[in-house]
This record gives structure tokens, sequence and C-alpha cells, in this order.
């Protein structure tokens, strides 16, 4: 039985409408490897592109790495215990390629997968269905030494650590996703070069967002050839995007930036090839192959997508590709990252998944917000903006739902604070707050509200 602590808030203010969401609607929380393993020298693991980057000064805010994180490498078993306690259905979890095959090709190191074995087998043991993602941005830097995603071979020694992975857990792992968020591991890493690797390069960017595409491609097939009942999909990070003005510039500014965040990435892996428009504003020959777009166009058994915030962009000439500048509108309310609030976004996002490009299962496999929390001195922790923004975009899943989206699932990013990448801890995205010196971990309001929307709905259905 789960047992949830009483939450500190009305309970007419957590209620939004649900209705449509389908009776197995699947309610979880999502993580990632580097962001709460630490112990990054542990059990055989070798750096990845983010040991580096973060220990590189002046990359990370505060000077912060992930070399202990949420220490979650040793206390899984008080994390999964939080998962009880939340009642989820599903944990999204990410493997550590660098944990598997630390060189990144080469045999795959025993105590690795041991250590993701144990997890899985503790979280079914818990009721807890794992998710789980093989990319989520640790790239081991001996590959990258070797070339890194700009190189056609990391997508190829990408496919065989899935087939690893799949080989090792397919028998009770049954959902996979191959890469979270390629725009980023391309576009931020290899263009704008605030993530690991750090690059500032169109050529390097392109390469390495058409090797990332065909190495989720090459890897489905790995996965399926290992366990052939495997659901798999992809998690991509969409963002409604608005013109700034009405002005001819500014909405071409919101098509290229449509093209940048939303069709580079849903277009190929739904076999319409890359989109032409996107390939002569990036200018770059992309290191194409016969039968690469086949590969790429795998059957999605689902498809994943990460929503945070809308693009509110202008054109500009001399800006980075997609030559556009972000415009901060007035008067929108924000979340501690600075992103606008706007759960229609969601919505949106998921009509368009179906409607443009016949989505048949969709998770919403990250949604949550950054606020800056502080603990009372009773040592609960009150978080009502992330909790009203939780409640706000599960309404807005329900009105999809009820609109005809096919919403299976519903990821709350994250279940703990955790390493936010380049904003290193300062920014906490957690439905449970981490006090990093002790690792003392404390339910937030949201997380307890979220406890008590997951039961309500089982109740009534
Ligand atoms: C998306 C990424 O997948 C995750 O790693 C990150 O922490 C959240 N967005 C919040 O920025």
């Amino acid at each position: 039985m789960t047992t949830v602590d009483p939450s500190p808030l009305p309970a007419a203010l957590d209620a939004p409408d649900l209705g449509g969401l389908p009776a197995d609607f699947t309610w979880g929380v999502a993580t990632a490897a580097y962001q709460i393993e630490g112990a990054v020298a542990e059990g055989g693991r070798a750096p990845s592109i983010w040991d580096t980057f973060s220990h590189t000064l002046g990359k990370i805010a505060g000077g912060d790495t992930g070399d202990v994180a949420c220490d979650h490498y040793h206390r899984w078993p008080e994390d999964i215990a939080l998962m009880k306690r939340l009642g989820v259905d599903s944990y999204r979890l990410s493997i550590a390629w660098p944990r598997v095959h630390p060189q990144g090709d080469g045999p795959a190191n025993e105590p690795g997968l041991a250590f993701y074995d144990r997890l899985v087998d503790a979280l079914l043991e818990a009721g807890i269905t794992p998710n789980v993602t093989l990319y989520h941005w640790d790239l081991p830097q001996a590959l990258q030494d070797r070339g890194g995603w700009p190189a056609r071979e990391t997508a190829e020694h990408f496919a065989a650590y899935a087939g690893t992975v799949a080989a090792r857990l397919g028998d009770r792992v049954g959902r996979w996703a191959t890469l979270n968020e390629p725009l980023c591991s391309a576009w931020i890493g290899h263009l704008e070069g605030t993530m690991a690797p750090g690059l500032r390069d169109i050529t390097a960017a392109v390469h390495a967002s058409y090797h990332l595409l065909l190495g989720h491609g090459l890897a489905a097939q790995a996965v399926r050839a290992a366990s052939p009942h495997a659901k798999i999909g992809i998690v991509n990070n969409l963002s409604t995007v608005h013109a700034a003005s009405d002005s001819e510039a500014d909405r071409a500014a919101a098509r290229r930036m449509d093209g940048h965040t939303n069709r580079w990435w849903l277009d190929p892996v739904h076999g319409r090839g890359f989109p032409a428009d996107m390939r002569e504003v990036y200018g770059v020959d992309l290191p194409e192959r016969p039968g690469d777009l086949d590969t790429i166009a795998q059957r999605l058994d689902w498809i994943g997508l990460n929503y945070y915030f809308p693009a509110v962009v202008a054109d500009d000439p001399g800006a980075p590709h997609p030559h556009v500048r972000t415009v901060r509108r007035e008067g929108v309310p924000r979340t501690g990252m600075d992103w606008e609030i706007e759960a229609n976004g969601l919505e949106e996002l998921l009509l368009r998944l179906t409607r443009e490009y016949g989505a048949r299962s969709i998770h919403v496999t990250e949604n949550g917000s950054a606020f800056p929390d502080t603990v009372a001195p009773d040592g609960s922790v009150h978080d009502p903006e992330r909790t009203a923004y939780l409640r706000d975009h599960l309404a807005a899943c329900a009105r999809a739902a009820r609109a005809g989206a096919p919403v299976d699932g519903y990821y709350a990013w994250s279940l703990l604070d955790n390493f936010e990448w380049a904003y290193g801890y300062d920014k906490r995205f957690g439905l449970v707050h981490v006090d990093y010196p002790t690792q003392r971990r404390t339910m937030k309001t949201s997380g307890h509200t979220y406890a008590r929307l997951i039961g309500g709905f089982r109740r009534t259905r």
C-alpha cells in the first residue's frame, strides 16, 4: 500500500479535469543518469563528455559537476521508496553508456550492467515499470576523441551499445527510447556550445544531428533484434513557436525556428526525409548514404514529448542558425529558468503530433519547472508555483486527449532536484527536494499533490 503524507494544500486547489485520459494512463517520474547518479569513477565507469565539460573551468554555473550529484548510484533503494510514496506506475531512467561500454565500443563492463540489472529488478519488485532511455547526452569521452557524433562510426557504436543493454535487460524492460532530446546534443552541444562537447560549428552540428538520427534508427533495429516485443520510441523536446511580430521577416523566422526545433527531428523519423527549407538554411551537405533515410524511419511504437516552454522569435540575420533571436514577452509568467509558462503549448503539440504525424501513442516523457525552493523551519518544502505548473499541464494533456490525441502517459521532470547541466545545482526541478551536503530528500508540496492526483485518478477509473 502506498502511504502519502497529508498535503498542506487545500483540496480544491489540486483538482485539474483529467477526464479523457485513458483508464490505463501511465503516471511517472523521470531522471537521467549523469544528473543523479554520481559515482563517476566507480564500477569501471570511464568519463563521458559531460565529465570533461563540467570539469572545464567556466562551463557550469558555480563550477558544479556531476561527480556526486544525488548519489543515486548508492541511494537508489531510497529513491525507489520515494517513487512508491508518489504512487507512480513507471520510472523513466537513462542508462549511462560509459558504464556499459566505458570506451564506447569494445567489451561490455559487467559491473555497469549489473547496476542497472539490480535497479530494474528492484523497480519491478516495487510495482514500477521501467521506461529506459539509451542516450541522455553522456557520450563516452573516448568516442568524442574519435570524432563524436559528427562521425558516422558513433552511430554504429551506439547501436552496438543499445544491443548490449537490450540483450541484458530486454526480458524485463518493455519500453525503450533511443535518444533524449537530440536537438540539445546537436544544436546546443555543437552550435551554441553551452552543452558538451561545447563546439560552435554548423557543419559539426548538422553532421551530429544526422548521425544522432541514424543512430536512433540503428539502435531501434538492434533493440528489436535483441528483444522482439520491445516498444521503441524517441524523445524529442518540441516547442510551439510564435513570431514576435506580424512582419514577414519575423514570420519567416518563426518558420525557420519551427524547422530547427520541431520538423528537423520529426520529419526524418516519420519517413519524410530532412526538411528542404532547413537544408537550405544550414547550407551544409548532409553525410548521406543510400538507405540511411529508411534506417532512420524505423517503425515507432510510441513517441516521447518533452515540453517546457514556447519559443517567441524575431528575425536576426546576425544570430547563429537558424538566424533568430528569442524575444521576451512582458507580462507572461515565467519559471526560475526564465522560461515562459504556457500550458496550452503542450495541448497544441500533442494535437500536432496526432494530426500532422499520425502518432498512435504519445508519452509526455518530461514536463516540469524550476523554482527557487526553500526548506521551511518545520522541514517542509512548499512550492505552490511548481504545483500549479504541474496541475495546469496535466489539464492540458487531458484537453488534448479529449480532442483525440493518444496521450498514454506523463512523466514529471523530475523525481529529484538534480544536476541541471550548465546551470549546475542551482535550478531545482524535483518533486523531491535534495539537500546536497547531507543528501537528505524531502517530498515537496508538488510531490504530495502529484501523489494525491494519481491516487484520485485511480479511484475514479
Ligand atoms: C530536458 C532534459 O532532458 C533534462 O535533462 C533537463 O534537466 C530538463 N530538460 C530541464 O531542463
